[in-house]
């Protein structure tokens, strides 16, 4: 499907239709998944340096466990309740330390600092290919030179676009390998996982997960993958 002829972006269907909704779908989710494969990527002595954005912080979880090893983290969503919800459990940090904005990532803007990691977290299967380029903008405008960008999203053998089955009028983008490496083409990618979506909160009680899970379907509708990508000086 292309975005020929289609005059609302899809961020901005997302963040007048959907954004509330989803957060509420969501916020039971106290998800931890891509703190914990932070925490195993980089040593301790490396993080406690790192200044920590998360594109898409939805229950904020991710942010607050990483904020116990980090120098600070900063949270961007387009809904203003998983903003208002962060900013909550994260008061007791003080302002140096946590910071939380509510706003349209693919919209231009500015961060108060610029970032040594920057999270995508899963929200750009509801980005079209325009917006993510945006979204791009906006992370090399924020991010340290040599910084790193970890992407966790779906992953499908052939790139597929099809309509939100919460809301028809929202398409959801889900990409390949190829796509990602070349929409970072400034980028290295230095770590990759995949994973089985529905396995999700199992993966939570492991001790140690798979480079690339074993038990893995061959329906790529359920995969996800993680990418941590090193920009290139
Ligand atoms: C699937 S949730 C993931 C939350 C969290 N990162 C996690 O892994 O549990 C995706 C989040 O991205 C946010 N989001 C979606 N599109 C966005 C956009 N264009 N700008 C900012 N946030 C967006 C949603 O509001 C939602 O909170």
């Amino acid at each position: 499907m292309s975005l020929m002829g289609i005059s609302e972006l899809n961020s901005k269907i997302f963040e007048r239709e959907e954004a509330t909704n989803y957060y509420i779908r969501n916020q039971g989710h106290k998800n931890r998944f891509i703190a914990e494969q932070i925490l195993a990527l980089f040593p301790k002595k490396v993080l406690e340096r790192f200044a920590v954005a998360e594109f898409g912080i939805g229950t904020g979880t991710n942010l607050m466990l990483l904020s116990n090893y980090v120098r600070c983290v900063h949270g961007y969503d387009i809904a203003e309740e998983a903003v208002a919800n962060f900013q909550k459990m994260s008061d007791c940090l003080g302002h140096d330390r946590a910071f939380a904005r509510c706003i349209n990532v693919c919209e231009d803007f500015c961060s108060p600092i610029r970032y040594d990691l920057v999270l995508y977290g899963w929200f750009a299967y509801y980005v079209s290919e325009i917006e993510l380029q945006m979204v791009k903008k906006n992370l090399l405008n924020n991010l340290n030179a040599g910084g790193y960008v970890f992407v966790h999203d779906f992953l499908v053998r052939e790139n597929r676009v099809k309509p939100d089955r919460h809301n028809q009028k929202l398409s959801v983008y889900k990409r390949n390998l190829r796509f990602w490496i070349d929409h970072f083409c400034e980028f290295d990618l230095i770590d990759f996982r995949l994973f089985q979506c529905e396995r999700y909160f199992e993966y939570q009680k492991c001790d140690n997960l798979q480079t690339i899970d074993v038990e893995l379907t061959d329906n790529d509708d359920l995969w996800i993958f993680n990418g941590l990508f090193r920009h290139r000086i």
